[in-house]
This record gives C-alpha cells, structure tokens and sequence, in this order.
C-alpha cells in the first residue's frame, strides 16, 4: 500500500505540530475559566488576549476589532444575521442583502433565511471565469444594505478584487461590504486596515485552513458596525458572541494566524510553480482547468475530464489512498452540479466531472512536486481503469 496522500487543504489543515504544542497546557493544567478572577483565571484571558494581539497583526487590523467565533460559518452568520437584525431595529426598513452564487453555502443559507424572513435579496452575477464585473456591484438596488464578496472562492480560487467592488458600491449606496477571507487568508497578503480604507467593514477567517485548529475564527469588523449578537448569554466578545471561549483554540488559532502570515510571497511563489507543473499535467491527459484566464489562488485546482464523473474519480483516487475534493467539502455526499460551476454557466456534463485539487501552502505540510507527481501516477492507474472498463461496457 502507498503512503496516503492528502491534496484537499482548502477542506481543511492538519494541525500544525508548533499550534498544538502551544494549546495543549490549555487542555491540561491551564484549564481555568478566562472569566475567573483567580490567577489562573487571569492566565487564560491573557491567554486571548495575546491571541487576540496575534490576529490583529496577521490582518492588520486592531485587536479591538477582532471577534472570536467557533468557526467560519459562524463568524459570517454573526455578521450577515446581526447586521440585518440591528438594521431592522434600529431604522424599521427593510434589509436589503446580496452576494454571489458563488458564495459559500455559509453566505448564501442566512441570506435565503432571512429572505424568507421578508429582507431583500440580490444575486451578483459572475462571469463564466466566477469573477464579478464592478458594474454590478453598481448595478444593485439603492436600498442594498449589506453585501458580502468571497476574497477567494474555496472550489475555483478564483480571487476578487474585494476593494475595487467595496470602493464601486460605496460610491453608489449607502450599505456595507464584507468579505469572506477564509480561503484567501494565509495565501495571500491581506490588510484589514486597507481594505477598511477602501470599503470593506467585516472580514472573516478561520483557523482549520490555516494549520490551526477546528473550533476557533474570527469576524474582523469595524467597531461602528451596528450588529445583534446571535448567541446570547454571559456577554463575553464584547457581548458579541456568548460561551466561555475555547482557549486552548484560540490560543492555537493565534499561533497558526501568525504563522500562515509569515513568509507569504516565498510559499506562494512555491505553491504556484507545483500548481503550474500539475495543471500542464492534467492538461496533457485531456482535463479541462475552470477559471483559468483569471488571478486564482496558487494552491486551487479545480479540473474535469470530459466524459468521466468526478465523484467516480475521487472514489477510485480513494482506493488508491489519495484524498482530493469532488467540489466543496461542506457540498461532499450531495449529489449534482456544483453551484458555484452553474453560475459560471458551464455545461453541467462538464461540471459533473469536476475535481479540486488543494496543495498544503504551509512549510510543515507543504505539498511538493514530488507528491503532485505521485497524484498524477495515481491519477493515470486510475484513468487508464476507467478506459478499460470503458472499452469493455
Ligand atoms: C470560503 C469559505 N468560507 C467559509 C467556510 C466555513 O468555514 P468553517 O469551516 O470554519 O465554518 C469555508 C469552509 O470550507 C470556506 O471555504
């Protein structure tokens, strides 16, 4: 049997070695309840607040702007569902929500939740590459509230230009952006600050993509942000997000923001050149490569082979101990055309096919040429199956 061979690090990291190191006296010794006024209660918050610190420089932003969740979808629910909530109290107007098809099912269901609730809700549309032309951000209706753009789409990599779209819309409307940064953060330089300059008032991230643990992200917003929390309770994150906090993730989440924000250029430049060598690879054995005339993120294939059905191929790969993705992950076990693939408008035959391909961008779990050529010698055992099998039905 050959050594298994994970490429699907935007479904998630493993943890790395260093993060797990600096949680653990926080699953163990250190175990006091950060609301404690006894000193080792005092350890633990000072515990987040270092965290907290940690972030904020990973994002260039202030570490008062920083709202610790549970996850990524979290983070963007708190946004999306607290913004419209505190709109609605405070003017008695209708919200107006908007984002992308291509959005994460995590943007997309508590927009549809609320619209059924009675807010209004815009669809921008995407080119057939899934990037979103400034003219539609101008093109959505005057009373838009909020609208919410993904920095980088997890099944294509497709990067938005998230501070041109930003700066178009507050030309036009008197709403807010915010942007999805799960998947860009710790691939791609990033500065909250700037971004905030340009328009951008919430920005979220999350710390399984990034070499940290499941379990802790962070909603990174302006302070003048008016929002409803949506777990209420003991009022910890500044009323924001009730439940004794998870230290020993956090503290990990901290350490893992610091790291994927170091040495960026030098892991992407890395990255890229294993990505350029696989997709020439898959291109050489017929495979079609979605959103490849656009800036994408260098560690994001996403690729089919015309006539052969992605999840069959994923499931062959399987056997052949080599996880990669059929589409997003949190999509995985349903069966159809991805979304994302549908808005861009290609032809669902084609789409069935879909497969990503993730390469690891960090150095302890980096993927290299070495285990991309491994895939591809997998990837041919496993083409040249279904040929016979082909030739044989
Ligand atoms: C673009 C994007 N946003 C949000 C999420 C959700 O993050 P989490 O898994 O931390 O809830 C994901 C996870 O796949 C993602 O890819």
């Amino acid at each position: 049997m050959s050594a298994a061979l994970y490429l699907d690090h935007n479904a998630t990291t493993p943890v790395d070695p260093v993060v797990l190191d600096a949680m653990l006296p926080f699953m163990t010794a250190q175990f006091a309840n950060p609301s404690a006024s006894y000193e080792s209660g005092r350890l633990s918050r000072r515990a987040i607040d270092r965290a907290r610190e940690q972030v904020a420089v990973a994002v260039d932003a202030d570490p008062s702007e920083i709202v610790f969740t549970a996850s990524g979808s979290e983070a963007n629910n708190l946004l999306i569902q607290g913004l419209a909530r505190a709109y609605r109290a405070e003017t008695g107007a209708v919200v107006h929500l908007a984002c992308a098809a291509t959005e994460h099912p995590c943007v997309l269901a508590p927009m549809h939740a609320l619209q059924q609730e009675g807010c209004g809700f815009s669809t921008l549309p995407v080119d057939t590459q899934g990037v979103i032309a400034k003219t539609a951000m101008t093109a959505l209706p005057a009373q838009t509230t909020l609208t919410s753009v993904m920095m980088a789409n997890n099944e294509t990599g497709v990067v938005q230009n998230v501070a041109e779209l930003a700066t178009e819309f507050r030309a036009t409307h008197r709403g807010w952006c915010h942007t999805d940064a799960v998947q860009a953060f710790g691939k791609q330089a990033m500065s909250f600050r700037h971004l905030h300059a340009a328009g951008v008032s919430a920005l979220t991230i999350s710390g399984h993509k990034i070499g940290g643990p499941k379990g802790a992200a962070a909603l990174v917003r302006d302070r003048e942000l008016s929002m409803h929390p949506i777990i209420y309770g003991g009022g910890q994150e500044g009323g924001l997000r009730s439940g004794t906090e998870n230290v020993a993730a956090i503290v990990g989440f901290g350490l893992a923001c610091e790291r994927a924000s170091t040495d960026l250029a030098t892991r992407a430049k890395r990255a890229l050149d294993v990505q350029t060598w696989l997709e020439q690879a898959l291109r050489q054995r017929g495979a079609v490569i979605f959103a490849d005339e656009v800036l994408r993120l260098p560690n994001t294939t996403y690729a089919a082979f015309p006539g052969i059905d992605g999840e069959t191929l994923v499931s062959l790969l399987d056997r052949q101990h080599v996880a990669i993705s059929s589409g997003a992950a949190c999509g995985s076990g349903k069966a159809g055309v991805s979304p994302v693939l549908q808005a861009m408008g290609v032809d669902p035959v084609l789409a069935k096919g879909a497969i990503r391909i993730s390469l690891g961008m960090m150095p302890y779990a980096a993927s290299d040429r070495e285990s991309v050529e491994r895939f591809v010698a997998q990837l041919d055992v496993v083409l040249g199956q279904l040929q016979r099998f082909a030739a044989v039905a």
